[in-house]
């Protein structure tokens, strides 16, 4: 039985302080399934808090996988990889909200002599799963979902390597074809339409495995060839530039901000929404610029300043589709406001965010028009404190907390505990650095 949790949020003066963020999301799925596939252990320090990571961690233990959590409060896990066979399952693989979990973990079940059964919770289980069930059958994996929507039950086995161009521009079916192309005799390509983020293809590098990467139009191509052996790593997650985001929005509702944001994913293809909040007029300085097993990190320094408007489509939509939340939740308080195009993938994330951002918006008064593919959002509006509803999804709750900062009167967001997914402290942290 879940909690529903109400948070209220009231109006507030500043942003002020440091947050230091926990382990990226999408990096903290990758290293945890590559470390359980590798050989010899592996040590992750700061390693997301999120439930979705445990969820992979908690299937990869039903996969046979043997991890730890250490002592102190540094989330540190230490997985014992056994290589790339992994034992039978005795139950379902529970990926709980984790559509990451999910998309990526059957790539490698698809690999196994054996047969899987992936689940999830109601959100997930609306998800659509055809655009990795299509390939890896094309592999030779025998796949049955309910129509194309989980649970998956996956028999795999010797897999043959295929030439597969995206029709969805997705980092999870892009890592899901990787890792299940070193099950393949021979050599596996895939190309998605658009560039999106490259965690897979620089974890599958760190973890010692060769693939070739190269442009090709808008996107990327990129090969692989099946049989190689992982050998385990010692690394630290950068922080969570996606959870970063929210604060970096809240600095920018108010121009007298100061935050100071230490040992930041930097990632290119992740860190498009800090060229874009300067485009706004937020200043952002960079320091301490490094290389972590191939992850780019910095620290970031963020002065608050009257923010301008915003046009996202393209290849932006893909590269900050999970910022747009948060961008446009602010947009009313932007001088241009924002308009969003070319992101119906929004449409089927853990909700409609779509439709989540404009009824909450709408809830507190904005105006709003809402499209297949996206959102307009006029700036220079009040808003003023309502009732909303996290629809059960992390950023929707999170975006509508920092909204709230600028609106008249209480804001109250029921299904808040659903920040928990990829930040569970997230609340408290916003209290910290909130001046009133
Ligand atoms: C993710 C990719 C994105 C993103 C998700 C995490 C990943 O999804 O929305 O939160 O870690 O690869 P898609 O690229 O599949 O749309």
């Amino acid at each position: 039985m879940k909690t529903e949790s109400q948070a209220v949020v009231r109006p507030a003066r500043n942003i002020r302080g440091s947050v230091r963020l926990p382990g990226d999301k999408s990096i903290s799925h990758r290293y945890a399934m590559l470390a359980g596939i590798a050989e010899g252990p592996s040590r992750l320090e700061n390693y997301s808090t999120g439930a979705d990571c445990a969820s992979t961690l908690g299937c990869m233990r039903s996969l046979g996988v043997k991890w730890e959590r250490m002592p102190g409060g540094d989330n540190v896990i230490e997985v014992q990889g056994r290589g790339l066979w992994l034992t039978s399952p005795t139950g379902a693989l529970d990926c709980g909200n984790s559509g990451s979990t999910m998309r990526m973990l059957s790539g490698i079940v698809s690999g196994q002599s054996f047969t899987s059964e992936m689940i999830g919770d109601e959100s997930l289980s609306r998800r659509p799963m055809e655009r990795v069930i299509k390939p890896l059958s094309a592999m030779g994996a025998q796949i049955s979902s309910r129509e194309g929507r989980p649970p998956l039950q996956i028999t795999g086995g010797v897999l043959k390597a295929i030439n597969y161009k995206m029709p969805v521009a997705s980092a999870q079916v892009k890592s899901c074809l990787l890792f299940a192309g070193l099950f393949v005799d021979g050599e596996t390509r895939v190309e998605e339409p658009l560039r999106t983020r490259d965690h897979g293809e620089v974890a599958l590098r760190a973890f010692g495995v060769h693939l070739d990467r190269k442009n090709a139009g808008a996107g990327t191509e990129v090969r692989i060839r099946g049989g190689q052996r992982l050998r385990g790593v010692e690394t630290r997650i950068p922080g969570d530039l996606s959870s970063a985001a929210f604060f970096l929005c809240a600095a920018g509702l108010f121009p007298g901000s100061q935050l100071t944001v230490p040992s930041l994913l930097m990632n290119p293809t992740r860190a498009r929404l800090l060229d874009i909040l300067v485009q706004m007029g937020l200043r952002i300085s960079v320091t301490q610029l490094e290389e972590i097993n191939g992850e780019l990190v910095g620290s970031l320094q963020v002065e608050g300043g009257k923010l301008k408007g915003a046009t996202i489509s393209g290849g932006d939509s893909a590269a900050l589709i999970d910022e747009i939340p948060v961008l446009a939740a602010i947009a009313p308080f932007t001088e241009q406001g924002i308009v969003v195009r070319d992101a119906k993938e929004l449409r089927v994330k853990e909700s409609d965010r779509i439709a989540a951002v404009a009824t909450n918006l709408r809830k507190m008064g904005a105006q709003v028009e809402e499209f297949e593919d996206g959102l307009k959002i006029p700036g220079g509006q009040s808003l003023h404190g309502a009732e909303l509803d996290s629809f059960d999804d992390h950023r929707i709750a999170m975006a509508f907390a920092v909204a709230g900062l600028r609106a008249s009167g209480e804001t109250v967001i029921s299904g808040a505990e659903s920040a928990a997914i990829s930040y569970p402290a997230f609340f408290q942290t916003l209290e910290e650095i909130t001046e009133r």
